[in-house]
Order: C-alpha cells, then sequence, then structure tokens
C-alpha cells in the first residue's frame, strides 16, 4: 500500500501535498515530503494524515525547489511514527517506496553494517544502500541498488546532484509517470496527478525511468534503454469531488445505478468467441471483490453448467492447487492492484491456464497482465469501503455469465434473452433500492454499540451475508458477522440472546421455507430479525421489500440496503467513514 508522488518542473510542493491529498485512500499513517532546495534535501514528515503535515508546514519556511518526492503510508514494517514516515533522506539521496523488501535485514548485513539507522522500516535500507553504494554517477546507483532490491517496490528518488532528474523504479508495485505543464510527474496512480498531465507512462516491472522537466527515459535494470510508448487515458474518470455529499461513501452508493448503467452498456466489448468452454472456473480475489465471486459462483453455475470453486487470494497461493488442463481462472478486483489477486494470477499463468480478469482501474497491473479483461465503469473509488464497485463488479458477472452462455448454449435461448432484457433494467432496479436510505438510517439508530450484528442467508442470500458484514464492521466498527443460515445452528447460535440484530437475506424461492425455519429458531432465542426479501411472505419482525429482479441479480440489489445502513451506523458513531481505521484501499503488500 502506500501513495507515493515525484514532481520535476514547478513548485514542488503545492503539487506534492495535492496529489498526497488524492492518494490518501492508499493508507493515511503517516505522510511527508522532500524537496531539493538551494542548500540540498529538506524532509518535512510526521505521524499522522497529510492534514498533520500540512499543518506542520505552514510553520516552517517554505519550501521552493522544483523537484520533490511524498508519501503516504500505511504501515507495515515499523509503527506509525515521525522517525517511521518517508521520505528516508540519507547522504546525497532521498527515496519514497510503496512496497515490502524481503532481503532488507540481508543487506543490512551485507552493506550497511556500520550505518547508523535513524527508523525501523525497510525503506530507510534503500535510502543508506543508495548513499552507500553511490559513485558519482546517481542513474548508476539508482539501478545497482534497484538490482540489490528482493520484494515488492515502486520508488521515487531524488539526488541532491541531479537537479533536474526524478528517478523511478517499479518492480511490483504500481508506478504511472506523466509529463504536462506542470512538467515530469509520477504517482502511484492515475488520480494523484490526471489534471496535470497530457501524456502518461505505466512502468513496467524491472524498470527505471529518468523523469525530465519535458522528457522522460526508460531503462531496464541494467540500463538498457527502453522505447516505451504513451497510453490513452480518461481524465474525467480519474479524478473525483464530493460534490455536496458529506462522505464519498454516500456519494458512492448514489452513483451506484450510473455504474451499473455504464458497465451493462460496455458488456457490448466482451468477446465471448475468445473462450472455450472450461472444465472448471476458479474465482479468487479478496474483501468485498472475493464476496463477489461467492455470488459469482451461483450465477455461473446455473448458466453455464461448470463447477466454480471461489478462493480468498491470499489462501489460493497457500495451497499447491494443480489447477486442471482446461480450467479458467478469473480474477475481480477494483484496484487491479491487489498484492493477492495479483500474484494468484501469475501462478495461474504459470500453470498456462487462462485468466480473465475483472478490473475496474484502467491502467492497472491486473489489467495489464491478464489474458481477457472486463472493465467495470464504476469510476474513480475514493471511499476505502467499496459499494458502487461491488455492485458494478457483480454487473460484469451477469453480463458475462449470459454472453457465455450464449455463446456455450447452456441455457436455453428464451431464457437468455429475458435475462438480458432484465440485466439492461438492472441500473433503475439499483435506483429503486436507494429509497430505503430513511429506513436505513432509522434502523442504523437502533444498532447497540459493541453488541454484535449477525447476517444469515442461503445460496446467493449467503454471498450477500458476507458483503453485509464486512461493510458494517470496516466502516462502524459494530462486531458483525455472517454465517450461512443452516449452519448457524452448529455454534453461533450460542451468541443470540434477547434484542441481537440479525439480518436474514431470502433470495431465492426454493430456499425460502428453509430460510423461514432459520428465522423462526433466530426469533425463538429472542434475535430481533429484519428479513431482506424479494418477496413479501417471510415471517420476520421485520421486512425490507427489495425491488423486483430476477433472483440470479439479487445480490446486486440486497447489499444496497446494507451499505446504507453500514454508513449511518458508522455516522451515528462518529467514525472516520471514508478512511476506516487501519485500512487502505489498494493492498499492495500481500
Ligand atoms: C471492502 C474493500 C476491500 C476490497 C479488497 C480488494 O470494502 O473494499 O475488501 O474489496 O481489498 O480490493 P480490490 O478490489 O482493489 O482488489
Amino acid at each position: 500500500m502506500c501513495g507515493i508522488i515525484g514532481v520535476n518542473g514547478c513548485m514542488a510542493a503545492p503539487v506534492l501535498l495535492d496529489g498526497l491529498k488524492r492518494l490518501e485512500y492508499r493508507g493515511y499513517d503517516s505522510a511527508g515530503v522532500a524537496v531539493l532546495e538551494s542548500d540540498g534535501i529538506r524532509t518535512v514528515k510526521c505521524r499522522g494524515r497529510v492534514d498533520a503535515l500540512i499543518e506542520k508546514l505552514d510553520r516552517l519556511p517554505p519550501f521552493t525547489g522544483t523537484l520533490g518526492i511524498g508519501h503516504t503510508r500505511w504501515a507495515t514494517k515499523g509503527e506509525p511514527s515521525d522517525e517511521n514516515a518517508h521520505p528516508h533522506t540519507c547522504g546525497r539521496f532521498s527515496v519514497v517506496h510503496n512496497g515490502i523488501l524481503e532481503n532488507d535485514g540481508a543487506l543490512r548485513d551485507k552493506y550497511l553494517r556500520l550505518c547508523p539507522f535513524s527508523s525501523e522500516t525497510d525503506s530507510e535500507v534503500i535510502a543508506q544502500l543508495l548513499n552507500r553504494l553511490y559513485n558519482g554517477d546517481p542513474l548508476q546507483t539508482v539501478a545497482k541498488t534497484a538490482d540489490l532490491l528482493a520484494g515488492s517496490f515502486a520508488l521515487a528518488v531524488l539526488c541532491a546532484d541531479a537537479p533536474d532528474t526524478l528517478f523511478c523504479v517499479r518492480r511490483s508495485s504500481p508506478l504511472l509517470v506523466g509529463l504536462g505543464e506542470d512538467g515530469g510527474l509520477a504517482a502511484s496512480d492515475l488520480s494523484a496527478f490526471a489534471d496535470r498531465i497530457q501524456t502518461l507512462y505505466r512502468l513496467a516491472d524491472g524498470e527505471i525511468a529518468a523523469v525530465h522537466r519535458n522528457s522522460v527515459d526508460f531503462y531496464t535494470f541494467d540500463l538498457s534503454p527502453v522505447d516505451k510508448q504513451p497510453e490513452p487515458f480518461d481524465r474525467v474518470q480519474a479524478t473525483a469531488e464530493k460534490g455536496g455529499y458529506e462522505h464519498f461513501m454516500l456519494k458512492e452508493i448514489h452513483e451506484t445505478p450510473s455504474a451499473v448503467r455504464r458497465t451493462v452498456q460496455a458488456a457490448g466489448a466482451f468477446d465471448a468467441a475468445a473462450f472455450d468452454k472450461p472444465s472448471r472456473i476458479f474465482i479468487t480475489a479478496c474483501g468485498s471483490a472475493y464476496h463477489v465471486g461467492e455470488a459469482a459462483k451461483f450465477v455461473w453455475e446455473e448458466l453455464l453448467g461448470v463447477p466454480v470453486e471461489v478462493g480468498i487470494a491470499s489462501e489460493f497461493r497457500s495451497r499447491t492447487l494443480p489447477l486442471p488442463e482446461g480450467s479458467l481462472v478469473v480474477t475481480v478486483s477494483q484496484s487491479g492492484e491487489t498484492a493477492d489477486t495479483l500474484a494468484a494470477l501469475r501462478e495461474s499463468k504459470r500453470q498456462g491456464v487462462p485468466v480473465l480478469s475483472i478490473v475496474n482501474v484502467p491502467h492497472s497491473t491486473i489489467a495489464a497482465e491478464s489474458d481477457h479483461v472486463f472493465y467495470t465503469k464504476a469510476g474513480v473509488e475514493v471511499a476505502v469501503a467499496t459499494t458502487k464497485a461491488y455492485v458494478a463488479q457483480l454487473a460484469a458477472v451477469y453480463a458475462i455469465g449470459l454472453a457465455l452462455a450464449e455463446r456455450w448454449q447452456t441455457a436455453p435461448g428464451q431464457r437468455i434473452e429475458r435475462l438480458k432484457k432484465e440485466l439492461s433494467r438492472l441500473p433503475a432496479a439499483v435506483e429503486e433500492a436507494l429509497p430505503c436510505e430513511r429506513r436505513m438510517r432509522e434502523l442504523a439508530e437502533t444498532l447497540p454499540a459493541g453488541e454484535p450484528v449477525f447476517f444469515v442467508g442461503r445460496g446467493q442470500g449467503a454471498a450477500a451475508a458476507m458483503e453485509a458484514a464486512l461493510k458494517l464492521k470496516e466502516v462502524s466498527y459494530l462486531p458483525a458477522q455472517s454465517v450461512p443460515a443452516g449452519e448457524m445452528k452448529h455454534g453461533t447460535i450460542s451468541l443470540i440472546h434477547a434484542g441481537t440484530p440479525v439480518f436474514a437475506f431470502c433470495l431465492n424461492e426454493a430456499l425460502n421455507a428453509r430460510m423461514q425455519s432459520n428465522i423462526d429458531e433466530l426469533r425463538a432465542r429472542g434475535a430481533a430479525v429484519t428479513a431482506v426479501s424479494l418477496t413479501d411472505d417471510i415471517r420476520a419482525q421485520s421486512l425490507l421489500r427489495l425491488p423486483q429482479v430476477p433472483e440470479l441479480f439479487a445480490v446486486s440489489v440486497a447489499v444496497i440496503p446494507m451499505q446504507l445502513l453500514s454508513y449511518y451506523a458508522a455516522r451515528r458513531l462518529g467514525c472516520d467513514i471514508d478512511k476506516p481505521r487501519n485500512l487502505a484501499k489498494s493492498v499492495t503488500v500481500e
């Protein structure tokens, strides 16, 4: 995680701070900047958010330099503190790092035994190494240092002896370079500088960029020149404002209908002919994107008649999973940068299995490395908790399922046609789910602080329950747990007592009788059950009737009230809704 930015060619400090504010979703434990001033590199950093850094800078003499780097941190090695904040400056060099080194201990032992360290981070090893290996040629020194590092890293480096060059290095962590009127820029993602550049380049793994004011040179780590073409990009898509809403999360929930509409419209570009019918489908992802996989399993097994296995990407990698010949791997990722998902993708490709990825962020690494990409069109999602991108991913799952079912003739043609029509109506159905906002706000008032909330369901309802529980806990910090409804009585029901809030998802007519039994069992033990249902024949304390959609699409409407519930619970409890504690939006460490 962590966000990094660098600039060469205009007053550096305001550009760095503006970029850091936009990158803050990547981590917000500490922040810092380093600028090359007339008397050398000056570094200012502190624990806390970018606003704390801005306050600190306001009390200091202003920066005047035009070459600078900045960082906003999500702590991995070393607690959040002033000392562990980046940039790390040593001798003639200053560096910001996103990623994790795997050989920092070995490098310390081999090269840096006598060097005094001022932080507990792996990243300071890079600054110390640059200083230790410096031979008077900054580019050579950066390349030699990069070659010694193992692990993941995106670096922006300043050298006091190279006042015209910003050095950038990449292996496994994202890094983009752009040129525009403000000069040359580099950042972890496009949103940090989209409105400042005209030309965009994406560094590949194992590449170095020497960024000048009006040009950029690319090299491999052995300094062979790389000929790189600029990439097209969408400036409007890459920037986001709150637009009158108090929080990005609420704004993004309200943007869901348009995110789904754009995604459904883009489905025409999906080329079903590029896929032979696989023997099995493996879906792998993290967090909410993994929950999309859990819902996709039901949709694709029904439409495609292919067994689907869903795995959390970090665990996918913990197994020795021989992927059978003829399989298809599908990854799902909003950011397109999640380290474990990327590693699962690479492992699948190593085994020779084709990978289809559902990705929201263009120019991301997962998109670049996949054999096939379905881009969701959710637009920029700023709030750390995903909302509109999650529903857009579900829409992508439905569109892919229908296109492949048509191609492979695995479902009756009439049914496919009917579902296609329903899919084009899905944005309207999602819109119809939003007016429950007031009710969700009132319901959120009733959730007792510190008391657990349970979410249960069967089939797709179990998948919806998983996402609802994650949403509530991550933004409101209320203990929330999802349990497949039938599993409740195998242990978890012991936690139910008078008044325990339970949300029960009834999304499938064929499973509703069993859901009703589970609801009755919970009510018999005092639980306050709200049924979230496509039909109104479920008996519970209260019923939340969902807009009418085909059962296959039910999760996409069922999750909207739960997102609103989570938002209002977090608001009532005074939580930092867009940036919940300990989290970051793009998880680029394993
Ligand atoms: C939860 C959330 C996370 C992400 C997960 C994967 O609200 O946003 O659980 O879903 O970190 O991220 P992506 O989709 O970027 O791979």
